[in-house]
């Protein structure tokens, strides 16, 4: 059996891509499978937490134990996650959010034509959203990169207002989007940079929420 070492918390995470509608047969979304962010709300499931999961579409079951709620945009994730931020002690973001969607949602299926330009506006950030107004909440962002990772991690912690960052660069061999392992280093608030080996997403998992366990007791004693 597993330490219950987050037994009594409540825990939040968001996992998979989300869809931004074109029209009512098209969408913008990306390679995300939500594995990652599954395995951590297995982890913290078996840890003892109470886990809530906003799950974007995914092939992946729904983990036993754990309340799912499923949505598709940007702006239904905003939301479900904003409901329950105020009664969640820990928030893992590692839904590969869209960044742009379209600035209009097309009634009627588009009709094939000469040239057809999409005109995209920015989507509402979350975790900058939960970030700027989180107040006892431990936020934990995610930062898939392919270039400067440590730099930009660094950047959106700070940016993004977060207590820890799980960097991983997408193009490495065995890390990222769809695989089984992956390779990440985890930043905190303080400084500290802790570069993983690969290994599965489920021991990802493990060390984000040892990694977690240990940063809120040093805050709970000083
Ligand atoms: O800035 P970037 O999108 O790379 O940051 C990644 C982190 O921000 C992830 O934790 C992701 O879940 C979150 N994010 C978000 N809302 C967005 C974009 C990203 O919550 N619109």
């Amino acid at each position: 059996a597993k330490p219950q070492d987050l037994a009594g918390k409540k825990v939040l995470v968001t996992a998979g891509p989300t869809r931004e509608r074109i029209d009512p047969v098209r969408f913008i979304s990306n390679d995300s499978s939500g594995k990652m962010g599954y395995a951590v709300a297995e982890a913290a499931r078996d840890r003892g937490a109470e886990v809530c999961l906003v799950s974007g579409p995914t092939n992946l079951p729904a983990p036993p134990g754990v309340t799912i709620v499923r949505v598709e945009s940007v702006q239904q994730m905003l939301e479900a996650v904003l409901q329950r931020m105020a009664d969640s002690d820990v928030i893992i973001k590692t839904a590969a959010v869209s960044d742009y969607r379209p600035k209009t949602v097309a009634m009627h299926k588009l009709k094939k034509q000469g040239e057809l330009t999409l005109e995209l506006e920015k989507a509402p950030d979350i975790l900058q959203t939960v970030g700027q107004s989180k107040t006892h909440q431990f936020v934990v962002g995610f930062a898939a990169e392919t270039e400067e990772l440590l730099t930009y991690a660094k950047d959106k912690l700070e940016r993004k207002n977060l207590d820890m960052i799980v960097a991983n660069n997408v193009l490495m061999d065995g890390a990222g989007m769809g695989t089984d392992t992956n390779v990440v280093t985890i930043l905190t608030r303080d400084g500290e940079v802790v570069p993983l080996e690969k290994m599965s997403k489920r021991e990802v998992a493990e060390k984000i929420w040892d990694a977690v366990i240990a940063k809120q007791s040093a805050r709970a004693i000083s």
